[in-house]
């Protein structure tokens, strides 16, 4: 089997965050979603990945490389405009070949991996596709599917106004050859897109084995600025920690907390679920639980919760906890002491600041 990831889209509801980084690479539990992505199909023993990219994949490549970081080769296919998920396939065609494979949406993230679902779809040699379902609050946001009875797929409609069911097609997909048949039938849809729910229909419709797994844990599209926050919180979760950084004896450190080499916590409290990451430095402050700081920040009389610190930021002596927040690479935020008191501010375009 191959594997097909894709890593292409701007990102817009993540703005201003994916001005300057692409979606996928925005890291989620100290690690970019992207390459969670990677490791899950690679630890379904699934080591040819072919990743869809389109303006920011000069960006992906860099990060990504050949692979050869995550023991695994991989090949990129340039799509030259987000013309959706159809699309992608069709144009994967000449890389996949004859082989069955699994497509996984590089800003997914799905707790338990997709080994057993891989080794599912590998034992049994009859089914064209397998397809993964979850049930979601708002189904007209995805592509829906309706079972029968006895959990057989009827049909499945993207992004319906009246929907079906409650049972969402989530961002993982199996496939054998004939996929290729039924992307060469698709027709633009209402958004202007190749769908691969149509496609996936078109299967059904003409008599392939479309097999849908429901599955019971959760599933994020980290697409959205709350969606990052609450899978940030997840994985935190399930992280098992490590204290490989420095700890000093007036900082009091709780048992799920991941402290990364290099890092530096001094005069702090840090509870978990919580990440610090290679050499940042916490001192004088609070780190509250579900927070993610990343690579080379520098925190100092502040207190954060809940919150995605990314790369070469600094925070100080902020009076109010800072909370819910995803806070982007080399930013500063701090207090100016300006009499009378003023706020500056160089916000980039897109961005959101809430003041008390
Ligand atoms: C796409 C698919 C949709 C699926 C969703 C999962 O939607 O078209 O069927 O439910 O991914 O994230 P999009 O993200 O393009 O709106």
């Amino acid at each position: 089997m191959k594997g097909l990831i894709l890593s292409g889209g701007k990102g817009t509801r993540l703005y201003p965050l994916t001005y300057t980084r692409a979606k996928q690479l925005i890291p989620v539990a100290n690690k970019p979603v992207l390459f969670r992505v990677i490791e899950a199909i690679r630890d379904a023993g699934i080591t040819e990945i072919g990743v869809v990219i389109g303006d920011t994949g000069p960006e992906i490549k860099e990060a990504v490389g050949d692979g050869s970081q995550f023991g695994v080769e991989i090949t990129y296919i340039p799509q030259d405009a987000p013309r959706g998920l159809g699309h992608a396939v069709k144009i994967a065609q000449d890389y996949i070949g004859a082989e069955r494979f699994v497509m996984f949406l590089g800003d997914n993230v799905i707790q338990g991996g997709i080994s057993a679902l891989i080794r599912d779809f590998a034992d049994h040699a009859d089914w064209n596709s397998q397809i993964v379902l979850t049930a979601v609050d708002q189904p007209e946001q995805y592509g829906v599917a309706k079972l029968d009875d006895e959990g057989r797929i009827v049909r499945l409609v993207e992004k319906p106004k009246n929907p079906p069911s409650n049972l969402a097609l989530v961002g993982i997909y199996m496939f054998d050859h004939h996929i290729f048949d039924a992307t060469a039938q698709l027709k633009p849809s209402f958004r202007g897109e190749l769908e691969i729910t149509d496609a996936i229909q078109w299967l059904i419709e003409n008599g392939y084995n479309v097999y849908p797994h429901v599955h019971q844990g959760w599933w994020i599209d980290t697409g959205a600025h709350a969606a990052m926050l609450d899978a940030n919180s997840l994985v935190l979760e399930e992280l098992t920690p490590e204290i490989a950084g420095q700890v000093d004896d007036t900082s009091e450190v709780d048992f799920r907390v991941t402290v990364e080499a290099g890092a530096e916590v001094i005069n702090s409290v840090i509870r978990g679920p919580a990440i610090i990451g290679r050499n940042t430095r916490i001192v004088n402050s609070y780190i509250g639980p579900f927070t993610s700081i990343y690579h080379n920040v520098e925190v100092e009389n502040s207190e954060i919760e809940r919150s995605i610190v990314l790369e070469h930021s600094t925070i100080r002596d902020i009076p109010a906890r800072i909370q819910d927040s995803l806070i982007g690479r080399h930013a500063s935020v701090g207090i100016n002491g300006l009499r009378p008191k003023a706020i500056k501010m160089h916000l980039g375009d897109h961005s959101h600041l809430e003041l008390l």
